[in-house]
């Protein structure tokens, strides 16, 4: 086959790595790309919701798979543009149509659907200018702190999370006003889940579905879970504290009904469901849904499934996944992104990056980078995620900040306590 991933981070990256294993790929592209895929994959460049731009490189190509790695051209309907091409409807796209993609693309669609198929997650109410007056007074019935959700894709920023009552009355006011832009004329409020954070994936054919390796990441750009969010820091994978009976709760309770809710909404979904989740007390909650792979987890979720994934994606797209023979390994993998001083505010671009070919114990996907003179270079905020896999994820953790010693940019930052509250 001749597979098209579309994306240019570590998730692609990642994507690209598993695929390029596969004896079914033979041609492997990665729209636009970065310097890593550079290496296993032929980059082209072009836009990822330049819709006509990927036709016309998919029939230059003769691509039969494409997967999707981001959600914006997911959300803008890139499946459906597929579907409704002739000369597109026979390559095996993954991902879901635009009407699954809205479960991402709308915070207050995620939580009708959760409300219409019973799935545990916070209460909640929504509001826009028009209905502010009330939004204050639903305020006051909550407890802080408060959980105020932008509506609309807001680039993982549009979530602020408040102590204190007028404040949040504010902050309501501002984001209807415009904080976000269009992303938050509809405001979520949501009564506040106090507990851990984990994420599970699922790959869906639309009717049979598979449960992929847990993941946990950590967000914020300090140790201890300080500061500012960013993309991602680090993930690991199994997550430590995902018991049998956690899990099977998770199945029973959230992931059945996510696939089955979608399919009594006709709603065609051959893809990704990275499903956010709280563990409050023993008992687990959405928290939301993403309608892709996450990244950094996709680092360390890909490299743990045995299974070819050229075959688990063809099974996907013809909805065969039931009877796909799936493994998964039992050790644990553990990433650790480096990423340019500064992240995730202003940073600078072009430096290079040294010491990547004597990495030998870890995988080094990279993200934001470039090549300059057959030099790598920085070239985004998240640069590169190290991988290493292990018996347990502490010994994981260790190699891959073994293999970081060997590793160097002009103000390269990473996280030295992932893993630090398990
Ligand atoms: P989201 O974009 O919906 O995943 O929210 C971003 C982050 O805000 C999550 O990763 C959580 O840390 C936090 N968060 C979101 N919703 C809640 C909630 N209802 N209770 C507590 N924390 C939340
Ligand atoms: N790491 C979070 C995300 O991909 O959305």
């Amino acid at each position: 086959m001749n597979i098209l991933i579309l994306g240019s981070g570590g998730r692609e990256h990642t994507f690209a790595y598993q695929l390029a294993k596969s004896k079914r790929c033979e041609n492997l592209f990665v729209a636009p790309g970065n310097a890593g895929t550079a290496a296993i994959a032929t980059n082209i460049n072009l836009s990822v919701t330049d819709f006509a731009a990927i036709e016309k490189c998919v029939l230059d190509h003769k691509i039969h798979m494409v997967v999707v790695g981001p959600e914006d051209p997911l959300v803008l309907g890139i499946v459906d543009y597929f579907a409704e091409t002739a000369s597109l409807k026979d390559v095996q796209i993954i991902g879901p149509s635009k009407k699954g993609a809205h479960l991402e693309g709308s915070k207050q669609r995620a939580k009708e659907f959760m409300l219409a198929h019973a799935i545990p997650t916070a209460g909640y109410a929504s509001f826009t200018s028009e209905t502010l007056a009330a939004g204050r007074l639903f305020l006051e019935t909550l407890k802080a702190p408060y959980v105020l959700k932008a509506d609309g894709l807001a680039a993982g920023k549009g979530v602020l999370i408040i102590q204190d009552l007028e404040e949040a009355k504010e902050a309501l006011a501002e984001m209807v006003g415009g904080k976000f832009g269009a992303a938050s004329n509809t405001v979520v409020i949501e009564e506040f889940l106090d507990g851990i954070e984990l994420s599970v994936f699922v790959l869906t054919d639309g009717k049979n579905y598979k449960v992929l390796p847990t993941a946990k990441d950590y967000k914020r750009i300090d140790e201890g879970d300080k500061g500012l969010n960013t993309g991602g820091m680090g993930a690991i994978s199994p997550v430590p504290f995902v018991d049998d009976v956690l899990m099977q709760k998770i199945e029973q309770r959230i992931v059945k009904p996510t696939v089955s809710g979608l399919q009594k909404e006709n709603i065609d979904y051959k893809g990704f469901i990275f499903i956010g989740l709280i563990k409050v007390g023993d008992e687990p909650f959405v928290i939301e849904y993403n309608v892709r792979m996450g990244d950094p987890e996709t680092e360390v979720v890909l490299p743990r499934i045995k299974t070819d994934l050229v075959a688990v994606l063809e099974a996907t797209f013809k909805q065969n996944l039931d009877a796909l023979h799936f493994e998964i390994d039992p050790k644990a993998a553990a990433t650790i992104m480096l990423v340019s001083g500064g992240y995730p505010e202003a940073y600078e671009k072009g430096k290079t990056i040294t010491g990547l070919e004597d990495v030998s114990e870890s995988i080094v996907f990279h993200a934001g980078t470039a090549l300059k003179e057959n030099n790598v270079v920085t070239n985004g905020g998240r640069v590169i995620a190290v991988t290493s896999m292990d018996a347990d994820y502490k010994k994981a953790i260790k190699k891959s900040y073994q293999s970081i010693a060997k590793l160097s940019f002009d103000r390269m930052n990473f996280r030295t306590d992932i893993g630090f509250d398990l």
